[in-house]
């Protein structure tokens, strides 16, 4: 700081009007006798002022009174700057030191300065803010506290809910399915010999349910994978995990035209790599397609990425109360900046666009 304290700058003051009194007085003097010495009639002066000013006694008077004006100037000073100051000084290190204490989270510390009116007047607003500042600060905890357990709630029932869907899925799913199988294989070996043609429609009907359960189990482990794109790129992390599908000897086909991106920081690249597990993962498990595609490029600094399936579209009339996947697509994408749009026909299929403005890291450098 460059300022001086406030004792330093009143002691200066005073000392420069005691020093500047005397300086004008003892001008005054030496312009006066150079006058004199110039010639000026001194008769002149005696009958001006009814006395001899430059008689050695008025002379001496004078002096005298200079002097002693001069000392208890400097006088006043140390009795009444000093003590003025010191107390000034020691109100205003309150409340640097209060200052000090509320910046270090001390909010219960309060201010009491007295005869200044000034100061008082900064001290009642200091402690106005200090306790603002406390009950502030003391909502905000509440509402973090609040939002913790909300949030903690909320993740359970989250994963308790999703627990529960993958558990109905592999129930309905898998298990009717495996269970269908197991009679079925059971009843075309009793009729292997009897009736062999019969029983040859059967084993096609047994390859397609194994076929149908393969694909439900692809989609449960599709969902479960753990999203993480491992350093990869989004598009290098979009292509293992299709190539993981494995889809070769299932009864869909895939289309695939991927192109790297550039300008992608990670959250945006992750956020996208979510998306297009959860698409897949719903043309695997909803959409009964028998081909899809997924295509991700960039036109301008826009990032594009179509999942497109020839399945049987999204049944509107059943807007599942539980289901998290689309909202969570769309809140991924919309936080981003991005656009997030579904467009779905019955028996024809479902399109999932997503647009996200990429490569505007320059705005934040600048
Ligand atoms: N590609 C799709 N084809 C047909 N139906 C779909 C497709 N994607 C989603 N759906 C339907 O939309 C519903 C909601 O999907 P989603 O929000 O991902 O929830 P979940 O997959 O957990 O059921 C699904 O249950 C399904 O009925
Ligand atoms: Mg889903």
């Amino acid at each position: 700081m460059d300022g001086k304290s406030v004792q330093y700058n009143i002691i200066r003051k005073f000392l420069m009007v005691a020093f500047s009194s005397i300086a004008f007085m003892v001008l005054g003097i030496l312009i006066l006798s150079l006058l004199l010495s110039e010639g000026l009639n001194s008769d002149y002066l005696i009958r001006a002022l009814g006395f001899d000013f430059f008689s050695p006694s008025y002379f001496t008077v004078l002096i005298l009174i200079v002097i002693m004006g001069s000392v208890s100037t400097i006088i006043a000073t140390y009795t009444i700057g000093v003590p003025v100051g010191r107390s000034l000084r020691n109100q205003l290190q309150a409340i640097r030191d209060a200052n000090e204490k509320l910046s270090r989270g001390k909010l219960d510390h309060r201010l009491n300065v007295k005869g200044y009116m000034e100061l008082e007047e900064i001290s009642e607003q200091f402690n106005r803010m200090a306790q603002r500042t406390e009950k502030q600060v003391e909502s905000l905890q509440r509402l973090i506290n609040e939002n913790k357990e909300l949030l903690e709630g909320a993740e359970e029932a989250a994963s308790s809910e999703e627990r529960r869907k993958i558990a109905r899925e592999l129930h309905d799913a898998i298990s009717q399915q495996l269970f269908a199988i197991s009679t079925t294989v059971a009843a075309t070996s009793k009729m292997i010999d009897q009736k062999p043609e019969e029983a040859k429609r059967y084993f096609a009907m047994i390859e397609k349910m194994v076929g149908n359960a393969q694909q439900e189990l692809r989609a449960l482990i599709m969902h479960l994978r753990p999203v993480n794109l491992e350093n990869h790129s989004l598009k290098e992390g979009i292509q293992k995990l299709l190539n993981e599908l494995d889809l070769k000897h299932s009864n869909i086909i895939m289309h695939t035209e991927l192109n790297n991106i550039e300008g992608l920081t990670p959250g945006v690249e992750n956020n996208v790599f979510r998306v297009t597990q959860e698409a897949i993962s719903n043309i695997l498990r909803h959409s009964k397609a028998t081909s899809f595609s997924v295509k991700l490029y960039q036109k301008d600094k826009v990032l594009t990425l179509m999942i497109e399936d020839n399945g049987i579209g999204i049944d509107s009339s059943d807007s599942k109360k539980s289901s998290y996947g689309i909202p969570t697509m769309r809140e991924r994408i919309e936080e981003m900046g991005g656009r997030f749009d579904i467009i779905s026909f019955p028996n024809k299929g479902t399109r999932i666009e997503v647009r996200v403005p990429v490569g505007l890291q320059s705005i934040f450098k600048s």
